[in-house]
């Protein structure tokens, strides 16, 4: 088999972007639609972050593994917004949980209303996305998203007990990752296949895609969050750092470092010192943990592609795969 995700091609999100980009309209106006309330702040934060627009991935996923099976048509649309209202509500709590002052090149939202307004408003948004799930009245599909949104939540749960803990290896870091992220994009790629009436096989090689995706995403930003600058992520350099987060070049450069800059590793992850980011960043240079990192996260898009290999070839599909070539090629 052609190793096709590390081949140099330049990932090309907008070609993928216009292959949806019709039903990513009626999607976007769905969720402009719901997300109303009458409470005037909860308008105004969930416009302000949905409004910022964000890349859109999950919803995106789930429309192209349905269009691969054939199928397309409002039960995926009300479904892909589903999924971004439960990509939002993690992403307006996150940044409480990681004190991060900016998201999506704005300022986050707690940055301008505060921590509670974030998590209430997030509360809002998880329970609106239960709200329009329930109108499908399918409980296969209830049943994947709530066990999915629980897991996300152990996610989150797990990666705080890992805070501020040297220790942390990466077997740890990678079940964290698996359920904080990379398990909502599974659940958006079978979804797409449930929709389209797919066999139990060809589900879950959607899920498996998924979940191998997720992986590659979040490996990916993690290299991000120390090579990249904040007017291209529109996140902030270093924020894994600050807040004691060991993600995988950290971890890479902590077992390969010498005693003297290991035990140096150790205590600034220990404290979560931002001010420390030049110096992990060099140690993390001279052990070549981006380059591992971006290598574990291309493998998980190479695994990701073959898990696809059942599927009709169609342009559909050529999409899914392109977008394992974006996830670790991606600048943002
Ligand atoms: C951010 O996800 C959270 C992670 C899993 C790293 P995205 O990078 O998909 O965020 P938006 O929606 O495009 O802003
Ligand atoms: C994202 O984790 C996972 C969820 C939002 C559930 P990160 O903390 O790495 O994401 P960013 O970097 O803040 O987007
Ligand atoms: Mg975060
Ligand atoms: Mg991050």
């Amino acid at each position: 088999m052609p190793d096709t995700a590390s081949q140099p091609a330049p990932p090309d999100l907008r070609a993928i972007q216009a292959l949806a980009a019709p039903e990513m309209a009626a999607v976007d106006a769905l969720i402009r639609r719901r997300l109303a309330s009458d409470v005037v702040l909860i308008n105004q934060v969930a416009e302000y972050i949905i409004g910022a627009g964000g890349k859109r991935l999950r919803p995106m996923l789930l429309l192209l593994a349905a269009g691969a099976l054939g199928h397309r048509g409002a039960d995926a649309h009300q479904l892909a917004a589903v999924v971004e209202f439960i990509h939002t509500s993690t992403l307006l709590h996150d940044d409480v949980v990681d004190e991060s002052d900016l998201r999506r090149g704005r300022k986050t939202a707690n940055a301008v209303w505060g921590n509670a307004a974030s998590v209430l408003v997030g509360d809002f948004l998880y329970s609106r996305s239960f709200q329009l799930m329930v109108e499908l009245e399918r409980m296969d599909v209830q049943k994947i998203l709530a066990d999915t949104t629980n897991t996300i939540a152990e996610g989150e749960v797990l990666q705080l007990l890992h805070v501020r803990n040297p220790d942390t290896d990466e077997a740890a870091y990678l079940r964290v990752i698996e359920r904080k992220t990379a398990i909502l994009f599974a659940a958006a790629t079978r979804l797409g296949a449930l929709l389209a009436g797919a066999d139990p096989g060809t589900q879950q090689a959607l899920h498996d895609y998924g979940l191998r995706l997720g992986y590659a995403f979040q490996i990916a930003d993690d290299v991000l969050d120390y090579a990249s600058d904040a007017d291209t992520m529109g996140k902030n350099l270093g924020d894994d750092l600050a807040e004691g987060k060991a993600t995988l070049p950290l971890i890479h450069a902590m077992r390969h470092s010498d005693a003297a800059v290991r035990a140096e590793l150790r205590r600034i992850v220990e404290h979560g010192e931002v001010d420390a980011l030049p110096a992990v960043q060099a140690a993390i240079a001279a052990c070549g943990s981006l380059d591992y990192s971006r290598e574990r996260a291309r493998a998980y898009a190479r695994e990701a592609i073959d898990a696809i290999a059942v599927l009709p070839d169609n342009d559909f599909t050529a999409a899914l795969r392109g977008l394992a070539h974006y996830a670790v090629g991606r600048d943002h």
